[in-house]
């Protein structure tokens, strides 16, 4: 799976190389705290879709430029700032496959270097007087805030559905690859439609991304590379598409035991909601509503010159269900 993603960043190695020389340049401080931490979050880099995307894009439909580059750093921090609040929200010590912000430097450190980096990607946008890209983010960031606080909300009283389920991963997921395609294409001058057919691309893209993320809390580990907790989604009562379903199609008294092992949930009973999971096949579901939203952005896709880089998009948005990372 690893060696899908190298190879397409391959076929954009001088955009990323010269995307990471700016993200480092970017996120220097003067104060040393800050500098600490952001060493370190430099030296654990994450897979790096949402650049890709915005490279791919740009290239497919015209010329990188400044602005490209601008772009990807800037959603790469809001990404960056928002899993770090994540982890807090969350409660997760692990991101990356190495402790995250939250449990090395606790909780307040974690929510101001997500201050810190949320800013410093604004300020990319009004440096530069880019403000049609600001009107995106700012959008974008409050509907990040909002999918993840309807998610609590529903966590709290356990009474979700598939359709506020979309909502939700819409929010604080595809919102942000929606933004990434979306500019990316802004960013090389295309016209509004074709700007517009990017970012629902991106949304397509997005919630494909999500479910598939979702579906790594039921794994059986072994194949999972993804470097950051297994079940901790049950452990926060956040109940995802395979679990929806499952609850839905239950027969009442499954039902009451499925809410019941939630509601006191512990390390024990996870295997046995798994096991309903199993019982009334919600993992095909989510599965199947996952290849439906990817084939939904392949279809985009359609419309555009064949060559090199739409087959790479397509490979990116095929990695996105396939991966194990
Ligand atoms: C993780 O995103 C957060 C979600 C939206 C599920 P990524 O899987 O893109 O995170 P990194 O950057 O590769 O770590
Ligand atoms: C992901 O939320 C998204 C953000 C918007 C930051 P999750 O809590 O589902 O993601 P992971 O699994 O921690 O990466
Ligand atoms: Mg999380
Ligand atoms: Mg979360």
């Amino acid at each position: 799976m690893k060696i899908i993603l190298d190879k397409v960043k391959t076929i954009i190695k001088k955009e990323i190389n010269e995307f990471e020389k700016q993200f480092v340049d970017i996120i220097k401080s003067n104060v040393p705290l800050v500098n600490q931490i952001t060493h370190y979050i430099i030296h654990r880099k994450g897979k790096l879709i949402r650049p890709i995307f915005i490279f791919l894009i740009a290239k497919m439909l015209g010329n990188v430029q400044k602005k490209t580059y601008h772009t990807a750093c800037l959603i790469e921090l809001i990404h960056t700032a928002t899993l770090i609040h994540d982890d807090v929200i969350d409660n997760s010590f692990l991101r990356r496959g190495s402790f995250s912000i939250n449990a090395i430097w606790k909780n307040k450190i974690a929510v101001l270097i997500g201050d810190y980096l949320l800013s410093k990607s604004l300020l990319i946008a009004t440096n530069n007087n880019y403000y049609d890209l600001l009107k995106i983010v700012c959008k974008t960031i409050k509907n990040m805030s909002e999918g993840e606080l309807l998610q609590m909300e529903k966590s709290k009283k356990l009474n979700i559905t598939e359709k506020i389920y979309n909502q939700i991963i819409y929010h604080k997921t595809a919102s942000l690859i929606a933004a990434s395609c979306e500019a990316g294409a802004r960013s090389v001058n295309v016209d509004e439609k074709t700007a517009l057919k990017m970012r629902k691309f991106g949304i397509f893209t997005g919630i494909a991304f999500q479910i598939k993320d979702d579906l790594f809390d039921y794994d059986e580990k072994k194949n999972n590379f993804t470097g950051k907790p297994i079940g901790i989604d049950l452990r926060e009562k956040k109940i995802t598409l395979p679990l929806i379903y499952t609850i839905q199609n239950a027969s009442e008294k499954d039902q009451k035991y499925i809410l019941n092992y939630i509601k006191n949930y512990d390390e024990k009973k996870r295997c046995q909601i798994i096991n309903y999971v199993k019982k009334y096949g919600g993992l095909e579901y989510a599965t199947k509503k996952m290849i439906k939203f990817r084939n939904n952005a392949l279809k985009i896709l359609e419309f555009y010159p064949e060559g090199t880089i739409k087959e790479t998009l397509k490979i990116m948005v095929n990695f996105i269900v396939e991966r194990n990372q």
